[in-house]
């Protein structure tokens, strides 16, 4: 008889070669029906696995998915914040993510003790978190946001309440800019984000003259203040979609150019360079997750994501307020 391999957790996933025979994608959509299992994947994800999603989306669109789904699985593509949420609104159904090991530079720069410590100080202040950090952080905090709704909350909170931003510097800098308010910020940053560079991006600006950039609030100041368009990877898809230019600057991790290039064929997207010398603004942990990772993990219903459940309940709360401010949002 077969024995089941054991998650290596200091690898994060199963690690057994699969049959070179064996069609992956055939597998996958076999094993979703028999085990009525859904694949959420966000747009940072390879085309492989974009192609195999139920759903594709920003973090709002895949936290509304999550929350509104009748599987019995979830598959999460995706990096560990995005399917601890989903396992938050989820408590009874089995959520997987390919790799465990997917993290995110934003969640890590924000680490539940020290966080708390920064909150003490000041005592009057509300939180608002960024999604991107982890469910002991959303646990302390009142209000979770993402990049497209973001704006439209902190609207709602009035100009006298105080508020502490997180874990995003740059999101909460560009709010504070937008809406005229003084959040108190968290120092993180988004790794990928971070290093778009704002001399290069002048220069392809010289060289394609009227060319929108289209930039995520990840993004650093310097960056941002050359952008036509700023918002969430769905809402700057959408842009593209939209509006009439036929070619378009994109300052925000390269695997959302699949999609916008199979939504408009006859436009050209040109992806914002990185301080380094290497073209590609891949995220290092998106990029964790491979289609055979999908395919194993769903095979084996492992890496499963587990939490404490005073930690999931406290963190319900703000979720469940982001999701009710912005219903609206489509
Ligand atoms: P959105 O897809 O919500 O814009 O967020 C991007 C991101 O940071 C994913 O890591
Ligand atoms: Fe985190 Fe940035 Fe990667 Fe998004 S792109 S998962 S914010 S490190």
């Amino acid at each position: 008889m077969d024995t089941l391999p054991v998650l290596d957790t200091q690898i994060g996933y199963i690690n057994q070669p699969i049959d070179r025979t064996l069609n992956i994608v055939e597998e996958i959509g076999r094993l979703k029906q028999e085990k009525n299992a859904v694949l959420l994947a966000h747009y940072y994800q390879e085309p492989a696995i974009q192609d195999m999603a139920d759903f594709i989306g920003d973090s709002l669109g895949l936290a509304r998915k999550a929350a509104e789904t009748d599987a019995d699985i979830i598959v999460f593509a995706g990096v560990h914040f995005m399917a601890e949420t989903a396992k938050i609104i989820n408590p009874t159904k089995k959520v997987l993510l390919p790799d465990l090991n997917a993290g995110c530079s934003l969640a890590d720069a924000c680490p539940a003790p020290e966080f708390e410590a920064f909150k003490a100080q000041y005592p009057d202040h509300i939180v608002i978190s960024y999604i991107n950090c982890s469910a002991a952080t959303k646990a302390q905090s009142d209000i979770i946001c993402t990049s497209s709704n973001a704006e439209h909350i902190v609207r709602q909170i009035p100009e006298d309440q105080p508020i502490i931003f997180a874990p995003d510097r740059n999101l909460g800098g560009y709010l504070n800019r937008k809406l005229n308010r003084k959040m108190v910020l968290w120092d993180g940053v988004c790794i990928v984000h971070q290093t778009f560079s704002e001399q290069k991006l002048v220069r392809l600006k010289v060289r394609y003259p009227n060319v929108p950039v289209l930039a995520h609030p990840e993004c650093d100041a310097p960056v941002l203040k050359h952008a036509d368009f700023i918002g969430s990877t769905s809402q700057i898809r959408s842009f593209a979609v939209s509006d009439a230019s036929d070619t378009f600057i994109v300052a925000t991790e390269e695997g959302i150019l699949y999609q916008m290039q199979k939504d408009s064929p006859h436009k050209t997207f040109i992806p914002a360079p990185p301080e380094s010398g290497c073209n590609c603004s891949q995220c290092p942990h998106m990029r964790l997750n491979t289609i055979e990772k999908v395919y194993l993990c769903l095979q084996h219903e492992t890496p499963e994501i587990t939490m404490d459940e005073s930690i999931r309940i406290r963190a319900l709360r703000p979720i469940e307020r982001m999701l009710e401010m912005s219903r609206s949002i489509v």
